[in-house]
């Protein structure tokens, strides 16, 4: 197999494109996407279950919105403090269904937005999904 050129590499390892996305996509879109998302999640044959708890949807989706809203590179605009390692571990959430998750998330990044910047947003959350499924991993030993 040949080694990728050193650049790309240094590039993957920096790669903070998604940071731009705030800007590039705004508030709404990101908030459009994380609704689409939520309202399709409590449908969904093996992750809908885990949410039956939830008593209100507009403040879960305007909370998430916020945490990508951020994590896209925004300004914060509400007080909330998150800690999804504890929230998902407290689930008890088997860390095989972060690949349906990811299939989800994927589907509706795709549904709203263009290739590239569908592409930039999966890979950030991919990046965190691993984050989640590692720790659950490691919490459920
Ligand atoms: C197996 C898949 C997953 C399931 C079943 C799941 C389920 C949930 C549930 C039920 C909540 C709590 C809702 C409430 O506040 O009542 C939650 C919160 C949250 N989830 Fe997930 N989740 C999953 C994967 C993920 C992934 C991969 C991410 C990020 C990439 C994520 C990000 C978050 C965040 C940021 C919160 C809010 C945490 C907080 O309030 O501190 N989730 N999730």
């Amino acid at each position: 197999m040949t080694k990728p050129p050193v650049e790309s590499s240094v590039t993957a390892v920096n790669d903070n494109t998604y940071r731009q996305l705030h800007n590039v996509l705004g508030k709404e879109t990101i908030q459009t996407v994380v609704n689409s998302f939520y309202d399709q999640i409590q449908q969904h044959p093996t992750l809908g279950s885990y949410f039956a708890g939830v008593k209100d949807w507009d403040e879960l989706k305007a909370r998430l919105g916020h945490f990508w809203w951020i994590d896209l590179g925004g300004k914060r605009y509400r007080e909330d403090i998150y800690n999804p390692h504890a929230v998902h571990r407290f689930l008890k959430i088997p860390p095989a269904l972060i690949d349906d998750w990811l299939v989800l998330f994927s589907a509706t990044l795709s549904e709203h937005l263009s290739d590239e910047n569908a592409k930039a947003w999966l890979i950030r959350a991919t990046k965190m999904a691993e984050w989640i499924r590692t720790d659950l991993q490691e919490h459920s030993k």
